[in-house]
This record gives structure tokens, sequence and C-alpha cells, in this order.
């Protein structure tokens, strides 16, 4: 199994291109479910997830073809894909296929709004909490839906004339399950109301997407989203939004180790809050006309205490990387996270680096060491184990990240482009 080499130390200095955004794009194909027609997106990043998802949309019968594989823009690997379902083949996903990626239960909406059912496997376990599928179900239900859990399979179906417009409000807030409420009303008869709404730019993304297909969608970006249905959705041509996490992940990394970065084809706007942190904990951080320039020269780290909440709050998917920048301040500083119970696994990781966190319930009280010193470690999920390369890349000596394939999940491309700004990052095959 591969592993990640680091030598810290390095200051980062140079420019790092920003991928389309993974969580943007697995709702977007997801969404060419719901349409004979050919769905284009642009800007796909290279990623595992991606990969696995294609896998699975064409079990269900998509046609897909990637165009410029390998097409150089700019400095990235971005890729066109054109996703034609001229015709579902399977209403089911599979417990093979969907325990492998959660994100995949989401073809549960486009599957039942185009062919009035779905098989959909309940998702199971994950390394950073429970995450139930309750507010799919409710959600669909107040759709008319009718829902029957069986043999770890969720069995749905839409009434004969299809699924109905309705009004809900999600008891919490939910990305995926606004993604996928979303979808199904679409093409519901009549008016969708969604109250409490995930806010996120993928959410917007996606129903700009699916504007761009046909569908009446307003609101999003804001907490109520109302979607008229209609009754069939056309092909479009989409560029998937910048990755924000990917964005923040290196404003850290050059936060830790200290240098002076440009990212590119990012944008600002997608990361207010998490830019803020990172400014305050002492970093500059400018928008020029290339991109988000990232510098922090001498000054040392300064404690900031964060709260992870649904946009435009601060991202829980910034926190295990949030976090290895405090361990370096001059100071304590507490992180809170709100959003999954279960994720502080980097902790006892982050701690073989010599970091000092103590946890209580849903907060890490993290003091400041100054400096970090390698060590070999792993990470049971993606963002916690880009957290141990950034904390790596600011360490003294040699750091081992171990199940390299979580990073290879969501960060595409990432030894090359850290590589190139001057770390010493080398994957390791075994
Ligand atoms: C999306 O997951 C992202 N995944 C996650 O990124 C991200 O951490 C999360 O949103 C929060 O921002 C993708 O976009 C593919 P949620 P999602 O439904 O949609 C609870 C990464 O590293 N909940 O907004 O699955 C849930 O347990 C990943 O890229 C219910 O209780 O997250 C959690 O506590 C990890 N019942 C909270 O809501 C439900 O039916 C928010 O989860 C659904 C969710």
């Amino acid at each position: 199994m591969d592993r990640i080499r680091i030598v810290g130390g390095n200051k980062l200095n140079g420019v790092i291109p920003i991928s389309g955004a993974k969580n943007a794009a697995l709702p977007l194909m997801i969404a060419s479910l719901l349409t004979d027609d050919t769905l284009t997106l642009e800007n796909v990043p290279h990623l595992a997830d991606v990969e696995q998802l294609i896998r699975i949309l064409g079990n269900h019968g998509a046609d897909i073809s990637v165009n410029g594989r390998r097409e150089r823009q700019g400095e990235s690997y971005a890729r066109t894909i054109h996703f034609t379902c001229r015709n579902i083949v399977d209403t089911t996903a599979p417990y093979e296929l969907v325990s492998k990626m959660r994100a995949s239960f989401w073809v549960i909406g486009p599957l039942l709004a185009r062919e009035g059912k779905a098989r959909v496997s309940l998702p199971g376990g994950c390394a950073i909490g429970t995450r139930p599928v309750d507010l799919f179900i409710e959600g669909l239900q107040a759709l008319s839906a009718n829902i029957e859990i069986d043999s770890g399979y969720v069995n749905a179906t839409a009434p004969a004339g299809g699924l109905i417009g309705a009004r809900y409000t999600f008891p919490k807030v939910s990305v995926g399950a606004t993604h996928v409420l979303m979808m199904a009303a679409t093409l519901a008869n009549g008016t969708t109301v969604l109250g409490n709404a995930a806010r996120e730019p993928e959410v917007v993304d996606l129903a700009n997407c699916l504007n761009a297909m046909g569908a009446k969608i307003t609101g999003q970006g804001t907490s109520t989203i109302t979607i008229e249905g209609v009754r069939s959705l056309s092909g479009a041509r989409h560029r998937v939004l910048p990755d924000r996490i990917e964005t923040g992940t290196y404003a850290m990394a050059v936060a830790m180790t200290g240098g002076d970065v440009i990212l590119e084809d990012t944008d600002m706007a997608l990361l207010d809050t998490a830019l803020e942190a990172i400014r305050r904990a002492g970093a500059e951080i400018t928008e020029t006309n290339s991109g988000i320039r990232v510098v922090r020269n001498g000054a040392g780290i300064k404690p900031v205490d964060i709260v992870t909440d649904p946009f435009p709050g601060f991202p829980t998917d910034l926190q295990a990387q949030f976090m290895g920048l405090m361990t370096m301040a001059k100071g304590t500083s507490h992180i809170t996270e709100t959003i999954f119970e279960n994720r502080f696994m980097h902790v006892q990781e982050l701690a073989r680096l010599g970091a000092k966190i103590s946890l209580s319930g849903q907060t890490a009280k993290i003091e400041g060491v100054g400096r970090l010193k390698g060590a070999p470690v792993m990470a049971t999920d993606l963002r916690a184990s880009v957290s141990l390369v950034i904390a790596g890349l600011a360490a003294e000596g040699e750091t081992m990240v171990s199940r390299v394939y979580h990073l290879d999940r969501g960060f595409e491309r990432l030894e090359e482009k850290l590589t190139r700004c001057g770390a010493h990052v080398e994957r390791v095959s075994d």
C-alpha cells in the first residue's frame, strides 16, 4: 500500500492550481440520471471518489465519456466528462457500491423522480460519525414517496403520477439531503419549498446546473429553496466550482510552513470564515489578479478558537487541518466540532508529531507547542489524512503517512502541487 513520505522544514513558495470541488462534482454527476440527454461537466477533478461514482452511474445505465484526459488547463488536469443516461437500466444501488462511498446513496433522488422507484442500500458506518439517513427518508416521504426499509435497503416508490411537491423543513441542516430533495423535486408535480436548507456553495452549484438543465429553482444559497416541478429536464454544459476545502487546506499549509503562495482558479468568497481564521492566526491573505495570495513571513502563529458550523460557518472539512495549524501556535486554542460526533481521529496522530491536545466532549483544547517532530502516522478519513500531511510539512525531520488511499479520494495530485512549491513530499510504494 502506498505511503507519503514528507521531509518537513521547507517553506512553500510558488503557485498551486486549485481543482474542481469533489463535493460539487459528485452531486452534479448524479444529476445526470435526471435526464435522457447529455450532461457535460467541465473541471471535474481526477479523484478516486469520482472514478467510483462513474462506475456506479454506469451500473444505472449512464454512458460516460471522458474528454481531454490528461489535458492541461492551466496547471491542472481538469477533465471534461459527458454523461448520457438515455435509459435507466437498473434502479438498484447495491451495498457493494454504496458502502464504498456514502454520497452514492444520493442516487435515490433522481432514480425515484425519473423512474418512480429506487432500491438503494443503506450506506452503513463511517469513520467520522454515525451519519444516519433519516432526513432523506422524511423529506422524500413529504414528497409523497412510500418508503420501506428491508434487509439493509431503502425501497422507495413514488405515487402513480410521480412525486408531489410539498413544503418540508429540515430539522437539521444536511448538505446531502438538500441535494437529494432538490433533485427529486425538479420532476415532481407542483412546487416544493425546502426550509432550513443547506446553503453550501456546492448546493448553489447543483441548483445552477439543474436550472441550466431546465429546472425552476430559486433561493439557492439561502435557507429556503423553492423548486417548481417541470415535466422533464434536458442536457446542459456546466463547470464545476473550485474546491474550497482544497483552497483552505493549502492556505493553512502556507500558514504553517511560512512562505508565499498563489492559489489559482479559486474564489475567496467560497471560504470567507476559514480565511478570516487563518488571517487571525497570522497569515496575510489577499486577492490578486491570479488568485488568492497567502503569505507568512517571520510572524509566529497566534491561537484562534473556532467552532464548525454549516455554511457560512467554519467548515467541518477544514477542522482537522486547522487543528494542525493550531498545534504550532504560541498559546492555547479551542476547536469545537458541531457537525460530526466523531471527527477527532486526527488528535491521536497529531500527538505522535508532538502536539498537545486534550478532548472534552466535542471540544479540543490545543496547547501550542511551537514545533512538531516527524513520525510515522496514519489516518482514518480524508481530511484527517491531509491534516497530517500539512503538519508533516512543518515538522522537523521525516513524517510517513500511511493509508494514502484516503488522500486519493479528495486531493488531486497533492504531492506534485506541494513539490512544485518547494516541499519535500513523495509517494512511496511498498
Ligand atoms: C457533506 O456530507 C460532505 N460530503 C462532507 O464532506 C461534509 O463534511 C458534510 O457535507 C458537512 O459539510 C459530500 O459533499 C460528498 P450532512 P453529508 O448530511 O451531506 C447529520 C469530505 O471529507 N444527518 O450535511 O453526508 C449527519 O450525521 C466529506 O469531503 C442526519 O442526522 O453531510 C451530520 O451530523 C466528509 N440525518 C449532519 O447531519 C441525515 O439523514 C450533517 O451531515 C443526514 C445527515
